[in-house]
């Protein structure tokens, strides 16, 4: 099939905090959906400060790291499996630059550009690469369920 050399892709995706609270949760669907991805999976999750900081282990070592977990830890996230050729690319490329201030100066139709802050409250998360969107994907749907799960959908 000539489908431009494309690999068909899983990616992971995250609601961050303030995204939840700020009530972007439809509209970042919407943008998803529209943008061709299929939800495959979704679920409503409370990270405790153990669950962060294994997620976000890579950066451990970074200054902005405890604040980080802190604003992860800050109330629940929700994380979905998303499917669609080059999906890990195209949803880095939907979502924006990392600090939404610039999302808004040069992506101004990114998600990160209508609903995040700045580096730390930028809304959303996307694996940036094929190991990453299966280390992260089997960390939130394969590892056996903990006490931080408060809701299926
Ligand atoms: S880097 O340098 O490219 O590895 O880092 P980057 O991709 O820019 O950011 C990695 C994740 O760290 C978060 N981040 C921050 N959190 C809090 N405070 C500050 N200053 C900060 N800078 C970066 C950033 O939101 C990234 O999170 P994810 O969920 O991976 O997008």
């Amino acid at each position: 099939a000539s489908n431009g050399g494309m690999k068909m892709e899983k990616t992971l995706a995250m609601i961050k905090p303030d995204g939840l609270r700020g009530n972007y949760t439809e509209r970042i669907k919407g943008a998803i959906v529209e943008s061709g991805f299929r939800i495959l999976e979704e679920r409503i999750v409370e990270l405790d400060e153990d669950r962060a900081s294994r997620f976000y282990a890579e950066h451990s070592s970074r200054s902005f790291f405890p604040n980080l977990v802190k604003y992860m830890t800050s109330g629940p996230v929700c994380i979905m499996v998303l499917e669609k050729q080059n999906a890990i690319a195209d949803w880095r490329a939907l979502i924006g630059p990392t600090d939404s201030v610039k999302a808004k100066a040069t992506h101004p139709n990114s998600i990160r550009a209508m609903c995040g802050l700045d580096s730390e409250k930028n809304c959303v998360h996307g694996s940036d690469s094929l190991l990453s969107a299966q280390r992260e994907i089997s960390f939130f749907f394969e590892e056996e369920t903990e006490s931080g799960v408060v809701n299926s959908v």
